[in-house]
């Protein structure tokens, strides 16, 4: 994968932090106040844009929303709260909203950090289907409203570990890739689930290139077990509200304890299988990039180490802190691997 250095982001652009908790927690308020009346999806308590700097909120333009389909945004803004304990939240300083949305990996627009948000801007997700196939009884091709409808969206505030040794702390919006999963019902063969991104020259400047590095589309896969774990989510949002096209609109993979190319964009393709499935990176650099990609300080790329990791937005050289096996997430997913040899099975 590319590395490339970037200059450190001043603190003024820092996100205060304080504005955004203490809005999330007059909203919890409101909504177990409306939950007890009975007025949870009236839609008057629906969150608004958090603003970048805590004082203006961002446009629908700025915020490359500009193809935002109004049922979703209003089933976003609906969303609970992540609870106040747990794996499902972090005290950690959450990395601004303008770092998580132009500090990108997303080679379908381009490799370098700053082209997704760029080339995103006019990213059309609306209308959206995706299709189901393999190993399930309820194959089919279904649309966004169809996956989506039956979930109540969630927020989760999880650590994102890129294998470039750079990290976030994002709030998403989504709900357990388990509960989708299991509406299709998959047979007793199905011991892996593989995931597509969209192919669509047209909207993805990369995949016009002749010398692109990946040969689309951008695949990627889980175990079963690790698909069907409750930290895996189907992200359709952050902040508040839905993805912007460079952070995978409409919807992605998000798994908290692996590397981040785990967490594939604009999914077109679910598909069960019987046998482990190709996946984007580990067909171009095997030796690199492994089926599992768990976060694991102990095992280092072979370029780098994999020890400490660099927390956006601060810079370069102070910011660097420890990485946690499993991305921290030890308690709750370490048991999945209980047996297994990490360093062959990276
Ligand atoms: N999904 C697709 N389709 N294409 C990509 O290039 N990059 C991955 C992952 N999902 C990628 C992708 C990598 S390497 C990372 S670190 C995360 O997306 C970055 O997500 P973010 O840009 O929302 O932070």
């Amino acid at each position: 994968m590319l590395i490339k250095t970037r200059k450190p982001i001043p603190s003024s652009e820092i996100t205060p932090e304080s504005v955004y908790r203490s809005r999330r927690d007059f909203i919890k308020g409101s909504m177990n106040l409306a939950v007890g009346a009975g007025m949870a999806s009236s839609g008057l308590l629906s969150p608004v844009a958090m603003a970048q700097d805590g004082s203006q909120p961002r446009t629908a333009e700025q915020l490359n929303l500009a193809s935002k389909p109004q049922w979703l945004a209003n089933k976003v803004a609906e969303s609970r709260p992540a609870p106040d304990s747990g794996p499902y939240t972090t005290n950690e300083m959450l990395t601004p909203y303008n770092d998580v949305t132009t500090y990108n990996n997303f080679y379908e627009f381009g490799t370098g950090k700053s082209d997704p948000s760029r080339n995103a801007e006019d990213f059309q997700s609306d209308p959206w289907s995706v299709e189901i196939t393999g190993e399930v009884n309820r194959p089919g091709t279904y649309t966004l409203e169809d996956i989506l409808r039956p979930h109540t969206f969630e927020e989760r505030i999880y650590r994102l570990r890129c294998v470039e040794a750079w990290s976030m702390v994002i709030p998403w919006i989504g709900f357990p890739l388990g509960d989708l999963l299991s509406r299709f019902e998959p047979t007793g063969n199905a011991n892996f689930v593989e995931f597509e991104t969209l192919v669509d020259p047209q909207q993805f400047s990369e995949q016009r290139s002749r010398f692109a590095l990946i040969d689309w589309p951008y695949r990627e896969g889980l175990r079963m077990d690790e698909a069907m774990h409750p930290l895996t989510i189907m992200a359709v949002g952050l902040y508040n509200d839905i993805l912007p096209a460079q952070n995978g609109a409409p919807l992605r993979l998000i798994v908290p304890w692996k590397y981040g190319i785990k967490s594939i964009k604009s999914i077109v393709k679910i598909n069960f299988r019987r046998d482990m499935p190709p996946t984007t990176w580990n067909d171009i650099q095997a030796n690199e990039y492994g089926f599992y990609s768990n976060v694991n300080p102990n095992v280092s790329h072979p370029r780098w180490s994999q020890a400490t990791e660099r927390r956006l937005p601060s810079g370069l050289f102070d910011s660097r802190i420890e990485t946690q096996m499993f991305n921290g997430y030890a308690d709750e997913v370490a048991h999945l691997y209980a047996g297994m040899d990490l360093r062959v099975n990276y």
